[in-house]
C-alpha cells in the first residue's frame, strides 16, 4: 500500500519573522517535497479553484472570511477515492490557528477508516493549534497522529528534523 503526501501551500507574499518577502515556493510545499524525497510517496496539492491573492494581506483577510463562514473552498483535481494509500502525510500552514478551510474541504471527500495520517503544519508562532484534533473530527476513521510543527522560516534546514519524525512514524 502506497504513501500519499497530501499539501495545501501558498506561494507569493508572506511574512517572516517581521519582514514580508515574496516566494515562488510556500513553506509547506518545501516541506511536502522533502517528505517525498524520504519517504518516495506521491505529492498531491490542495489547491483551491479560486486561490486566496497573493497579497498578504488580501489574503489574510480572504482566509479570515471563509473561516467565519466555515466555507469549503472548492478544490481542484480531488483524487476519485485514496484507495491506494494507507499512510498520508498532510500538510497545512496555521491560518488563524486552524487550517485553511480547503483542507476541510479534502478531509470531508473520504473516509479514512483504516488509514493512517501524519500531520504536518507550517506556522510563525502557532504550532499545530487545535488541528491534530480537528484533522481527527473531519476524518473520524483514521488514525491520526501526534504530527509535526515546522516554523515556515526555517523550513529550508527541516529536513532532518523530517526525516527523524518519519522514521518515528509519528
Ligand atoms: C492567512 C494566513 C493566516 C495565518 N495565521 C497564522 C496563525 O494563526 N499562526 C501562525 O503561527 N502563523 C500564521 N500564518 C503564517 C503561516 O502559517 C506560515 O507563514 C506558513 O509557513 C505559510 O505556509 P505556506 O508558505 O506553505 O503557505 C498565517 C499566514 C496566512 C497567510
Amino acid at each position: 500500500m502506497g504513501i500519499l503526501i497530501a499539501f495545501y501551500s501558498r506561494a507569493g507574499e508572506n511574512y517572516f519573522g517581521g519582514a514580508r518577502r515574496r516566494i515562488a515556493v510556500g513553506n509547506t510545499e518545501k516541506a511536502a517535497k522533502m517528505i517525498a524525497d524520504v519517504t518516495g510517496g506521491a505529492l498531491y496539492r490542495i489547491e483551491q479553484a479560486r486561490p486566496y491573492s497573493e497579497d498578504y494581506d488580501a489574503c489574510t483577510a480572504e482566509a479570515k472570511a471563509d473561516l467565519q463562514r466555515n466555507a469549503r473552498p472548492e478544490v481542484l483535481n480531488l483524487p476519485g477515492d485514496l484507495d491506494d494509500y494507507d499512510e498520508i502525510y498532510l500538510g497545512y500552514p496555521n491560518y488563524w490557528g486552524t487550517m485553511p478551510m480547503a483542507v476541510y474541504t479534502f478531509l470531508e471527500k473520504y473516509d479514512f477508516t483504516g488509514k493512517t495520517i501524519h500531520p504536518f503544519c507550517t506556522h510563525e508562532g502557532s504550532g499545530l493549534s487545535g488541528t491534530v484534533g480537528e484533522i481527527q473530527k473531519a476524518a473520524p476513521g483514521a488514525r491520526v497522529k501526534s504530527g509535526l510543527a515546522l516554523r515556515g522560516s526555517d523550513v529550508d534546514g527541516a529536513k532532518n528534523a523530517l526525516a527523524q519524525w518519519i522514521k518515528a512514524g509519528q
